[in-house]
This record gives structure tokens, sequence and C-alpha cells, in this order.
């Protein structure tokens, strides 16, 4: 008699996350690599993969450094206090978040199952989001995006760019705002079915920005779970005034 829902395969194959962080974070204005940003004094990756290491289904955690910067975000990693029992390994990412994507899943050992990719310009992202998103994939499903409803109306429009840019752009059109979704990470997969994904999606212009839409073009089911506010993308200035203020809610109701 088991106790456990999962299945001996699935209790066999680990889950381990996938941490994007090669990325120079241009809109966020010239300096350190985003990733490398301190909040509250401690780099943006250090929170992103303590984020990811708080979750008990997550055992290793592959980070994919600035391609020159791998052995500085070593260094950086083991001057940082993480879980013992959470294995992190470092790799060199590549010119777009799609690729170095591509090159942290070429990095995981054989026994890991589940995959989550995540952001680490999402570094306060709560652990029960993580743990709901890796319990969706361990129970059956094959990508689990986790996302919001808008705030906004969100309208299609035709771009005015280059030489145009700031003219007004002509509306194409408005979808209903109650069917759109706000993607987050992580995002979790099948390994299998993600790997697959990589190889046949061809890199085009900047690359993919989404996992899960890479999936949807296999024809393979996507699913939505609830995702959090906090698990918001560090991507403009005012996203580190928002995220010092989270930081200082936190240490103020939990000594966190
Ligand atoms: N990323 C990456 N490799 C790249 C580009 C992006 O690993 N070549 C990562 C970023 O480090 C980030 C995540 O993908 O954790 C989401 O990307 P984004 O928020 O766009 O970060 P940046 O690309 O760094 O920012 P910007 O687009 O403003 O330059
Ligand atoms: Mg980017």
């Amino acid at each position: 008699m088991s106790d456990s829902p999962h299945s001996d395969s699935e209790r066999s194959t680990r889950t381990a996350a996938v941490i994007p962080a090669a990325g120079r974070g241009v809109r966020l204005g010239p300096g350190t690599p985003k990733a490398l940003r301190a909040l509250s004094g401690t780099p943006m990756l250090v929170h992103a993969v303590r984020a990811m290491a708080r979750s008990r289904a997550v055992s290793l955690v592959v980070v994919v450094a600035p391609p020159d910067g791998a052995a500085e975000v070593r260094t950086l990693l083991d001057d940082h206090a993480l879980p013992e029992t959470t294995e992190v390994r470092v790799v060199p990412g590549g010119e777009t978040r799609q690729e170095s994507v591509r090159l942290g899943l070429a990095a995981l050992p054989d026994d890991v199952g589940v995959v989550l990719v995540h952001d680490a310009a999402r570094p306060l992202v709560p652990v029960d989001t993580v743990d709901a998103v890796a319990a969706a994939v361990r129970n059956g499903a094959a990508a689990v995006v986790p996302a919001l409803p808008l705030a906004d109306t969100v309208k299609e429009v035709e771009p005015r760019t280059g030489a145009e840019a700031g003219e007004p752009e002509p509306v194409v059109a408005t979808p209903e705002r109650s069917r759109l979704r706000a993607v987050q990470t992580p995002q979790g997969f099948d390994r299998a079915t993600l790997v697959k994904a990589h190889e046949s999606v061809a890199l085009e212009g900047e690359g993919a920005t989404d996992d899960a839409g890479m999936v949807e073009r296999l024809g393979v089911p996507v699913v939505v779970v609830p995702g959090h506010e906090e698990a918001f993308k560090v991507t403009r200035p005012l996203d580190l005034v928002l995220a010092e203020a989270v930081l200082a809610r936190r240490r103020a109701t939990d000594g966190f």
C-alpha cells in the first residue's frame, strides 16, 4: 500500500530547476548584469536560487550564468548560504534566453524527469507557487504555467518603430481582457517535452522568451495555474523599488 499519490515511475525521477540568469538587463539600465544586482544587499540570483531550493520538490538547481561570467557566479553562490540538500550547478549561457535555457537543459543529469524553468529576474516568487507548479507536472501535466489576470486592458496595434517611433499606432484589435493571463515563472515541464521543444523550435531573431509557447508549437497542451503578485519580473528601475518594499515587508512580518 502506498501512502503517496505518485506512481513508482513518478517517484523515481527528480525535479530540477533551470535558472536562466545570463541576460544583461538592458531595460534596467547600465551597470552590473541584472541577475547580479543586489536586492536588500543580496544578489537577485541568490534570492532566485533560494526561492527554488526552498521547495522540497527541487533537489538540483542549474544556474545559467552570463557567457563570460560562470566562474564569478560559481564563487558568488559558494559565498552565500544555500540549503545543503540542494545541488547547484553553474553553466555559461548564450546570446538569447532561448539559447540559455537550452544550455541549462543540456546540463541536467539523466535522472531528472521534471524541469522548472525560472527567471533569475523573478527573485521573490513564493514557495507555494513553486510547489504548485511542480505538483501539477508530477500529477501528469506536460507543461504548467503560473499566470495572473491582467489589470490593464490590452490592445493589439500596428507598431510604429524605427524612423516612425513615437507616431500614433493604429489599433488592430482589443482582446477580451477576462480571457487573457500574464504569465510568470517557474514554468514546469515534463523534461522530454521541453527538450523536444528546444530541439524543434529554431532560433529566430531575439529567440522565444516563453518556454511554454515553444511547447504549444509542438501541439502539446499547456495549462495555467494561479501565479502570484510577488513573482513579478524585475525589468525596469521601478521594479527594484517594488522588490525592496516586498523584502522589507517580509522582514517586518515574519522576520525573514
Ligand atoms: N536571460 C538569459 N540569457 C539571455 C537573456 C536573458 O539567461 N541571453 C535570462 C535573464 O537573465 C532573465 C530571464 O532570462 O533572468 C528573463 O529575461 P529578461 O527579464 O528579459 O532579462 P534581460 O534579458 O537580462 O533584460 P533585458 O531584456 O531588459 O535586457
Ligand atoms: Mg531580455
